[in-house]
């Protein structure tokens, strides 16, 4: 099985300076020609598919630097990304196309009636990231005076999942035989209705859309906490998961692994890609110069916002060049990211400037930087030693990181027989080496 290869699809990249860079696209916001090139680009690479991280609220208005600066989780001007992805479709062949949708604040049959759309248009290149909301200000604009909590989030989550793939299977794969001649348009021996009564959902069915080609879309998820791997477990078929270190990778990739027997699954059945920003040069020291060239386009006031809404809370009365301060860990953003910054911080000793510039590269996250051989050396590290199956790949500057990369990396990986040379499948769950799932009401 090749190495799974993932691309960050921001059109706006993933360091918050980079959009300003003298290569970086101009007017990224809501740009379709732009979004068609990155996608060719990443279709040329040989790249698994293209992903849509997303939320539904224009963020950080408390933070006013960062606010008119932008940083790239905060997306204020972008496209909804099913909306995107269908246009993607008719300008792309084999890239499979993943788009971030919340079960927090959607309903099932609209998710189950996009993505089976989706994937019709594609021809079967869909995928579902499957998210709770990251973002709790997200909550207002969907008749909510406050976020809903997590484990309400992810009891909903997954009677959402189980709804969505009952909605899937509404239809046979040969349910539309469409004969002009007898004029049975559908065989009505082969529909299902669902008629789901739970406690969060009621849903009739059956779908308005045949049973999609992949037999159901292809699901991510990205939940870290024990509900959120428990949902991967029980029905991701991808995760999208974020460690700085080897050893921390390897712990994850084998609780995820570990934990599908329980839901009668095999190893092979979920695929963890690993984000990463990578920042690749024709030399080691011209991706040192671009990774110093994006920190300086970052004001100390941006800087500090941004560190504010990594660690969740204000920076803004430390002394730049004074100690980092040690949050109690209640104190700390909601998602381990901010705890894992303090804890880094505090550990080298670090000032509030040099944290956040620490932090600018990766997002908090984990970074490869240097020449193409270098680069795939810890690529592949990362892959035999089962840190992940692939990687969720950022590479800032858009477009011309992904070009690098894809000219000097991708070659590299696959002179070592790491990654394919051409596509093998059809669909993107046949890329990934994933089964069709068999329809559940036969
Ligand atoms: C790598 C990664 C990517 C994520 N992408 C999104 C996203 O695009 N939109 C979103 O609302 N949440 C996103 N999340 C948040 C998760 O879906 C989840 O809601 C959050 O991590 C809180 O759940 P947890 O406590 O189970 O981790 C992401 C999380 C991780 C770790």
């Amino acid at each position: 099985m090749p190495m799974i290869l993932a691309a960050n699809a921001n059109a706006q990249g993933s360091h918050v300076g980079e959009w300003r860079h003298p290569d970086a696209w101009d007017r990224p916001a809501a740009n379709i020609a732009n979004a068609v090139r990155l996608a060719q680009i990443a279709e040329a690479g040989k790249f698994d598919l293209l992903f849509l991280a997303d939320g539904n609220g224009v963020r950080q208005m408390d933070k006013p630097d960062l606010f008119a600066a932008t940083s790239p989780s905060d997306r204020p001007g972008v496209f909804e990304p099913v909306t995107l992805l269908s246009a993607l479709a008719m300008a792309t062949r084999h890239i499979g196309l993943v788009a971030t949708t919340t079960t927090t604040y959607d309903e099932p049959f609209h998710v189950a009636r996009r993505f089976a759309s989706l994937d019709h248009i594609s021809g079967g290149r869909a995928g579902w990231n499957l998210v709770t909301t990251s973002n709790p200000g997200d909550a207002l604009n969907f008749s909510h005076a406050e976020h809903v909590a997590r484990d309400q989030r992810y009891e909903r989550a997954n009677e959402f999942a189980d709804v969505v793939k009952g909605l899937w299977d509404s239809w046979a794969d040969d349910a539309f035989p469409q004969d002009k001649a007898s004029g049975r348009f559908l065989d009505p021996a082969k529909v299902h209705v669902l008629n789901h009564k739970g406690k969060h959902f009621q849903v009739a069915g059956p779908l308005n859309a045949p049973r999609p080609p992949q037999g159901y879309p292809v699901v991510f998820s990205a939940g870290q906490s024990e509900a959120g791997r428990d949902l991967s477990a029980r029905h991701a078929d991808c995760i999208f998961a974020i460690e700085a270190t080897l050893p921390a990778a390897q712990a994850l990739y084998a609780d995820f692994k570990g934990r599908l027997a329980k839901y009668g699954r095999g190893p092979d059945d979920l695929k963890i890609l690993s984000g990463v920003t990578i920042i690749v040069g024709e030399t080691a020291q011209q991706a040192e110069d671009i990774a110093g060239e994006l920190d300086d386009l970052v004001p100390p006031p941006v800087g500090v916002d941004y560190l504010s809404k990594m660690v969740g809370r204000s920076m803004k009365d430390y002394p730049l060049d004074g100690p980092m301060p040690d949050f109690e860990e209640e104190h700390v953003g909601h998602t381990g990211i901010g705890r894992a910054i303090v804890k880094v911080a505090k550990e080298q000793g670090l000032t509030v400037r040099q944290t956040y510039r620490r932090i600018l590269p990766q997002m908090a996250g984990n970074m490869f930087k240097g020449d193409a051989q270098q680069v795939a050396d810890v690529m592949e590290e990362w892959y035999r030693g089962k840190g992940c199956d692939g990687f969720m790949i950022a590479a800032p500057v858009v477009p011309t990181g992904l070009e690098r990369f894809t000219r000097l990396v991708v070659p590299e990986l696959q002179r070592r027989g790491l990654f394919r040379r051409e596509y093998e499948g059809r669909t993107l769950r046949e890329n990934l080496g994933l089964k069709r799932p068999p329809r559940r009401f036969g």
